[in-house]
């Protein structure tokens, strides 16, 4: 099984907080791996360090057989391998929904504005946003914006989408919306890593279910390990707690 990313032995700590403590984790090709966990246990952190957006304290990130935590390694090649959707979109709004998923095509894979537009164009359609290519994104709604999110993360034909809670800024009507993407992006075989508190959506999606606890990785397993058979206590709590909600 290749792996796309592999990290070893990753710790982060602001200050005294040790955030991350010697994380080991992979994601092979193909796969679908979801995040689970209390508020502040790490989540949004590991996945920002796995893209580089938090440098980490120690510890290695193994990209296509290098550590790309290494001095000389171009982190700024390795990080257009990977797609990053926010919670909050952070769409340029100064730009349409064409502009959005052109503007880093252009810039950083240095792809005309035909080929770059032509890539949009095709993930737009996945997304089911190609009918709103001139919309500014405060005329849409809060899916539609993630939708486009999604799209212009994958215009740059990451290896690995980074999700960090794409759903949970949006009202309850429109979760539905994307979730439908995810899922379909997760069924065309694209390599995923989501954190996420739709439940549901993780026993039904996930190849494989992780859940952190206080910087750890506590238990993972399969969904069905995990929402059915988990061995830790935590995990049990945690399922308790948000599955009763
Ligand atoms: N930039 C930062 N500076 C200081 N502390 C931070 C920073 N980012 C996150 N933390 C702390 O790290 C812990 C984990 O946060 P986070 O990764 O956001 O958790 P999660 O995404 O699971 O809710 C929290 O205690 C949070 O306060
Ligand atoms: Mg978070």
């Amino acid at each position: 099984m290749e792996k796309v990313v592999d990290i070893q032995h990753l710790s982060k700590s602001f200050g005294n907080h040790e955030v991350l403590k010697d994380i080991d984790f992979s994601v092979n090709k193909g796969e679908v791996v979801c995040i689970i966990g209390s508020s502040g246990s790490g989540k949004s952190t590991l996945l920002r360090c796995i893209n580089l957006l938090e440098k980490p304290s120690g510890g290695q990130i193994i990209y296509k057989g290098e550590n790309i935590l290494d001095d000389q390694h171009d982190i700024y090649a390795y990080r257009t391998k990977l797609g990053m959707v926010f919670q909050q979109f952070n769409l340029f709004n100064n730009h349409d929904v064409l502009g959005n998923c052109v503007v880093g095509q252009m810039k950083v894979l240095k792809r005309s504005k035909a080929d770059a537009e032509k890539v949009a164009m095709r993930y737009l359609k996945v997304v089911g946003m190609d009918q709103y290519i001139h919309a500014k994104p405060k005329q849409l709604s809060g899916g539609q914006k993630q939708r486009v999110a999604i799209a212009r993360a994958l215009s740059m034909e990451p290896d690995v989408m980074l999700f960090d809670e794409p759903t949970s800024a949006l009202d309850p009507e429109m979760v539905g919306e994307v979730l439908t993407v995810m899922k379909e992006l997760a069924e065309s075989g694209l390599t995923m890593l989501i954190v996420t508190h739709e439940m549901g959506f993780a026993k039904d999606v996930a190849d494989r279910v992780v859940f952190m606890d206080k910087g750890v990785i506590a238990e993972e397993g399969s969904p069905e390990q995990i929402f059915n058979n988990p061995t830790q206590e935590r995990t049990r709590e945690f399922l308790k707690r948000t599955l009763s909600m």
